[in-house]
């Protein structure tokens, strides 16, 4: 590791599942990361590993929906270690039904946490990025940020969203030195498309457990494998540092082709 992200301070949402990996390999590259999760536990695990490691983590158990928890969760972060200089916003659900089955309690679900979520993020985190010199707001997007298609509205609609979020944040906050980029995943293999949990379930048709699903996701991306959260958090980490000085309000696709 080259110490890329030394002295930069992470709060990373979703950080007991995708966000993970960008959780590990900040903190490798010298970050120093609140790892934040609904799921507290998961968000543990991730932080214990990285201090395991001899890196800097802090587990949050934040529920992105709350504005008083995401003032609770900054705080906590500039305490243990100081301004905030990178958001990523990765806390998302699904559900994945068409338009005449999805539930207005669906659709509330899936834009309060992928789309609200995020607007309180930000909104919390800039006033330390500011008092930082400036930051980096990492959003993240999907295939349905490029191609919504017709399967679940709401997603489209939180992920198209996420577009709109991204570059408001860029024109909002380019004064303040704080750049903001989406990223954009095609199929990765997590619980989000595998297991059934609450936030994302899953049945027998929509699971890549089912054979003829997961190659159904492989043979749709032409470099024929399913991405990892790894792929994923590199696109991440190179967003986050100087090296994309000059990269804001742009997505960054990282799906093997499948929106081509
Ligand atoms: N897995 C994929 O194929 C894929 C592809 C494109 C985009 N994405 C997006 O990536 C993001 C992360 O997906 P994942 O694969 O890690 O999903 P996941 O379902 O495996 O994990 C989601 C994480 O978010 C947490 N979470 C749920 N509700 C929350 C809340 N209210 N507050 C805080 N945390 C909450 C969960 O506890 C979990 O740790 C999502 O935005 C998803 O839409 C996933």
């Amino acid at each position: 590791m080259t110490n890329r992200l030394e002295g930069k301070i992470a709060i990373i949402t979703g950080g007991g599942a995708m966000g993970g990996a960008q959780a590990s390999i900040f903190a490798a590259e010298g970050a120093a990361v609140c790892v934040a999760d609904v799921n507290g536990g998961a968000a543990k695990i991730v932080s214990d590993r990285i201090t395991a490691a001899g890196g800097k983590g802090l587990p949050f158990e934040l529920d992105v929906r709350s504005a008083e928890g995401w003032a609770a969760a900054v705080n906590a972060t500039e305490k243990a270690f100081d301004n905030v200089t990178i958001l990523c916003n990765n806390a998302g659900a699904n559900f994945r039904v068409g338009f005449d089955e999805q539930t207005e309690e669906q659709w509330h679900t899936i834009m309060e946490i992928g789309l609200t979520g995020a607007f309180l993020g930000i909104k919390a985190v800039v006033p330390s990025m500011r008092r930082a010199g400036g930051g980096v707001i990492l959003n993240m997007g999907s295939l349905a940020s490029i191609r919504p298609g017709g399967g679940s509205p709401a997603y489209a609609a939180q992920k198209m969203g996420m577009v709109g979020l991204t570059r408001a944040a860029a024109v909002s906050y380019a004064k303040d030195g704080i750049r903001s980029v989406i990223i954009s995943p095609g199929h990765v293999d997590t619980p989000f498309i595998r297991g059934n949990n609450p936030h994302s379930p899953n049945t027998w048709e929509t699971s890549i457990d089912n054979p003829e699903n997961y190659e159904r996701r492989r043979n749709s991306t032409p470099l024929g494998r399913l991405q990892t959260p790894e792929d994923i958090a590199h696109a991440f980490m190179f967003a986050a540092t100087d090296d994309a000085a000059m990269i804001t309000g742009s997505m960054i696709t990282v799906d093997g082709g499948s929106a081509l």
